[in-house]
Order: C-alpha cells, then sequence, then structure tokens
C-alpha cells in the first residue's frame, strides 16, 4: 500500500472509491466538478494505492473562504468499504495536511464526525468564530490551524466553491 498524490489518470479509480464509500455518486461527482472549478483551485488529493495498482482511497482538499479569507475544505474523504478500519483514511488525511502545510496554507475546515478528526488537530470552529453557512451541530463543524497562532483574527461564515451546492 503507498499513499501518493493523484495524478490525471487516477480520476475512474477515485470516483468507484466514493461511489462504493457512500452508496452514492455525489460524492465522487463533486470531485470531478472541484477540479473543473476555478473558484475551487487550488485542490490537493491523494490516492491510496494497493501494490496491484488498484486505488482504494481519496481524500480531498480544495480552495473555500472564510469571510475573505483563503482556506481550504476537507472533502471528500473515502475508503472502499473492505479497506476500511485499517487505518488507510488516517494517513490519507494525514498526508494532505502535510502537502497544504508544505503549499503554505493556513487551515482546514471539515465538516465531519467529531469522533475522527479531533485526532489530526481539528478543534471547533465555533470556538474561533468560524460559522457554516447551513445549520449544522457545532460538533461537526471543525477547523485545523496549519501554522502557530494560524487561526488568529479568522472568523466569518464559511463559502464553499460553487460544487459543493450540489452535493
Ligand atoms: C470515514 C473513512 C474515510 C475513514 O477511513 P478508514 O480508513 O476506515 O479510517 P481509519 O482506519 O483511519 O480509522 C478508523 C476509525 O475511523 C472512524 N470511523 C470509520 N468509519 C466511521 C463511521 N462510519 N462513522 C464514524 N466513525 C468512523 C472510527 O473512529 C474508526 O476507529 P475504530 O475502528 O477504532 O472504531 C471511511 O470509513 C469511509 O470511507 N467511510 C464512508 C465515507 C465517509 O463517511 N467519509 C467521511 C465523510 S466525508
Amino acid at each position: 500500500m503507498i499513499i501518493r498524490k493523484e495524478g490525471f489518470k487516477d480520476a475512474a479509480g477515485i470516483r468507484l472509491v466514493h461511489e462504493a464509500a457512500f452508496e452514492q455518486p455525489n460524492e465522487a461527482n463533486l470531485v470531478d466538478a472541484l477540479r473543473e472549478d476555478e473558484a475551487a483551485q487550488p485542490v490537493f488529493g491523494r490516492v491510496a494505492v494497493t501494490d496491484k495498482g488498484e486505488i482504494v482511497g481519496h481524500v480531498l482538499l480544495s480552495r473555500i473562504h472564510i469571510g475573505d479569507i483563503s482556506s481550504l475544505a476537507l472533502a471528500p474523504v473515502g475508503v472502499l468499504p473492505a479497506w476500511q478500519r485499517k487505518g488507510i483514511g488516517s494517513e490519507l488525511i494525514r498526508q494532505v495536511i502535510e502537502d497544504a502545510r508544505d503549499a503554505g496554507e493556513s487551515h482546514i475546515v471539515v465538516l465531519g464526525h467529531d469522533s475522527y478528526y479531533p485526532q489530526f488537530g481539528f478543534e471547533r470552529a465555533i470556538d474561533y468564530g468560524i460559522e457554516p453557512p447551513f445549520p449544522v451541530p457545532p460538533e461537526v463543524f471543525l477547523v485545523l490551524a496549519l501554522e502557530r497562532n494560524g487561526l488568529r483574527g479568522v472568523s466569518g461564515i464559511v463559502r464553499y466553491s460553487p460544487p459543493f451546492s450540489a452535493v
């Protein structure tokens, strides 16, 4: 199993991963739409690949804004059902976080389980005055600072790129 940056040739395998992980095509469609959408750039994607070359996991970060401040959304992350609970999702997330940090990004927002994301350093966004643009319980709307004090002075309502409105 290796985890590497996604490439153009991975698109079909990535679709299969999300269609199976989410049991619907919405997230696979979101990935394709985010790659094409100017407002969503840059995107940072990583895939988990078996030694037989099968893509079994994928994660994507893409451009969003907190108020007028550039940020990133972590969405979606998916692992083929047969490969779940083996640490693949966590490793994908850890590595894509490093990609964003290396690129000089400052923070990442995620809508997800509060039992899963704190292990990577995600905290409640509302504690920083960062709010979702739709009603969700505060414990599932989370933010991660990629550098010390990376969230200082950052607050406001999150603005997703257009492809998210279809999900
Ligand atoms: C969520 C997901 C990406 C995690 O990937 P993974 O490789 O299975 O995760 P890891 O092996 O790194 O970590 C396992 C932990 O993830 C958490 N987890 C996995 N699936 C979960 C689920 N459906 N609900 C809540 N927590 C879940 C659990 O804490 C689990 O730990 P445990 O096995 O000790 O209970 C994967 O389960 C998946 O694709 N799920 C379906 C799609 C999805 O819900 N994606 C996330 C929303 S964008």
